[in-house]
């Protein structure tokens, strides 16, 4: 046990740890521009992955040089995170010399700060399939010390299952949002394991959502850089420089495919699981792949 790692605590029906809410009066009155991009997910559902692609889509053409030199995360803002002595997220978010910003967040639907609403920003979402979501998530849990003390991997996915996670129940959080976006067109919804399928073919209908024409070649170029082994090599997006993580648990950029839940959940795990997931998603038209 590590007792510097934070608690869980409960903040207005959803888990979270205090490095996500103590900035959250100023979270909560975030301007937005109407160029804003929010990314949006549950954690561990690819979002450095499509925060990447955004920057590459945006920027790769303009300013090359920032690839080579800037982490990712110092390019896309994560707006609730607050972790002295690093700059806030909103503070980073004011400051960004880039526009549009490409901003980040895990929050549930119903946090996110209604200025974003209120500016029409489009919003890309990226949901992932509820056992290799939670598998990620425990191998990420386990090497970053800012997160709760994982404890073991059965324990871990009875949390999961009662939504006792960082940003909470992943149930609610993929519903939330599939439910806004019956309601409010610009949310572009994804799934990670479309990305792992087809990226050529994701690729082009983000560039159709956020208005770009961006050529085939150009296109060509941006998939090369975002492959999972390019990223992995590459010290901008493997955060290789982020010293929460503890790289001799685990790797930021683990395995990158869909279905490795098979090497986790045992028979009856998977049986139990299936079983909570029927009854959980019972009311929504949402559907995932847990394999391809
Ligand atoms: P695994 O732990 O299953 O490997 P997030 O950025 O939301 O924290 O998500 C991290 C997950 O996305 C990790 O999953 C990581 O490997 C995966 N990922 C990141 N970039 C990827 C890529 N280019 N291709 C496939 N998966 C990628």
């Amino acid at each position: 046990m590590d007792p510097s790692r934070p608690k869980l605590i409960d903040f207005h029906g959803v888990s979270m740890t205090h490095i996500f809410t103590d900035n959250w009066d100023k979270v909560q009155n975030f301007k937005a521009k109407p160029d804003d991009i929010v990314v949006a997910t549950y954690p561990k559902a690819g979002t450095t992955w499509i925060c990447y692609i955004l920057d590459l889509l945006y920027f790769y053409q303009t300013c090359p040089e920032r690839e080579k030199s800037i982490p990712i995360y110092d390019r896309v803002p994560f707006l609730e995170l607050i972790c002295p002595p690093y700059p806030t997220g909103t503070d980073m978010a004011d400051t960004l010399p880039t526009s549009p910003r490409i901003i980040k967040t895990h929050l549930p639907v119903q946090f996110l700060p209604k200025s974003f609403w209120e500016q029409n920003c489009r919003i890309v979402y990226v949901a992932r399939n509820a056992k290799d979501n939670v598998v990620s998530y425990f191998h990420f849990d386990c090497m970053e010390k800012g997160q709760p003390e994982p404890g073991d991997w059965s324990s871990f996915l009875q949390r999961f299952k009662d939504g006792k996670m960082v940003f909470g129940s992943w149930f609610d959080h993929v519903c939330g949002w599939w439910e806004k976006k019956q309601t409010y067109s610009k949310i572009h919804y994804m799934f990670y394991e479309d990305l792992v399928k087809d990226t050529g073919r994701e690729l082009k209908n983000l560039c159709s959502f956020l208005g770009l024409s961006t050529s085939e070649e150009e296109r060509k170029k941006i998939l090369q850089c975002v492959q999972f082994d390019v990223m992995k090599a590459n010290p901008m997006t493997n955060l290789s420089n982020e010293p929460s993580l503890d790289f001799s648990v685990s790797q930021f950029l683990r395995k990158g495919k869909v279905g490795d839940w098979k090497n986790h959940f045992t028979v009856a795990q998977n049986e139990q699981f299936d079983e909570h997931y029927k009854q959980k998603m019972k009311n929504t038209t949402l559907q995932f792949h847990t394999e391809i």
